[in-house]
């Protein structure tokens, strides 16, 4: 079997590391990175000869681009663009200490994530990146508006990306989770409709990435739910935001 060279940032918890052990398990290069390379369980370390952790903050946009391009010796297929921070702590007057971080490492952060990867995706006309939004991108969530603001804008640039990228033989991919049960969403003392495992988050996420699925949104009913809040009318909308928002705080 071709070993692929796939790079995921945000390897070190959740889905990033799921689904890291998912790739390594079929035997490919992985290079996975995080500010704190301690969180990796110690037997991935002996198990996966194959994998290479970085320690890297991903608003550091030179070093992304230095440890992305070093990791794949001028290959790579895969780009998962898959770490990122949730405010779910969020008040009505705004932290705009979470403000700059989340839009900082949500957003900065994927599009040097991307810019690294293109480097070495353009001269080979070949790769996939899939960027990790979220549904929460769908609509705009109170308390926590900048995580909603912070993938609207990945979501949409992907939208495009996608287009212009295509004739050069690159397919960029955006997936939508609702609720996964993971380091992330552990804090949450709110109700989480449709909370899925992490086992089967990344199940779901690797067969949609591995079918080239230019968007994916799951689960299904998450899905619907989201849709119909999004084209509803947008007063009808915000009164049924007001009523449940005491419940998310
Ligand atoms: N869980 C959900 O319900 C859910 C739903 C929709 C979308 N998502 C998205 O899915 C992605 C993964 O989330 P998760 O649930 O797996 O969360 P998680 O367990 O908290 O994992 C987040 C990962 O991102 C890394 N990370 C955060 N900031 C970073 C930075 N500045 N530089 C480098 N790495 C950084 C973390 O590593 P370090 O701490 O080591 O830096 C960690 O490996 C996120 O983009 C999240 O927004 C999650």
């Amino acid at each position: 079997m071709d070993k692929k060279h796939i790079f995921i940032t945000g390897g070190t918890s959740g889905i990033g590391l799921s689904l890291a052990e998912a790739y390594l398990k079929e035997g490919h290069h992985v290079g996975i990175c995080g500010r704190d390379l301690s969180k990796i369980p110690e037997y991935m370390k002996d198990q996966y000869p194959f994998m290479h952790a970085y320690e890297l903050d991903i608003t550091d946009r030179n070093k992304v681009n230095e440890i992305i391009i070093n990791f794949s010796k001028g290959r790579l297929d895969l780009v998962i663009a898959n770490a990122g921070i949730a405010s779910f702590k969020g008040n009505e007057i705004p932290d705009f200490d979470n403000v700059f971080g989340v839009i900082n490492t949500n957003v900065l952060g994927v599009m040097s994530t991307i810019e690294a990867s293109l480097k070495v995706m353009l001269p080979n006309h070949h790769g996939h990146i899939v960027v990790m939004s979220s549904v929460a991108g769908e609509i705009g969530l109170p308390r926590v508006g900048q995580y909603s603001a912070s993938k609207a804008a990945v979501t949409k640039y992907c939208e495009a990306l996608a287009i212009d990228l295509k004739k050069y033989n690159i397919t960029i991919s955006t997936i939508l989770p609702g609720f996964i049960d993971t380091p992330l969403t552990k804090v949450n003392t709110h109700y989480m409709p449709f909370l899925m495992s992490s086992e089967k988050a990344t199940r779901l996420i690797k067969k949609s990435i591995d079918n080239k699925k230019i968007r994916y949104v799951f689960p299904l009913r998450m899905k619907c739910l989201v849709y119909v809040l999004s084209i509803m009318p947008r007063g009808m909308y915000r009164q049924l935001m007001r009523l449940v928002t005491p419940t998310l705080a």
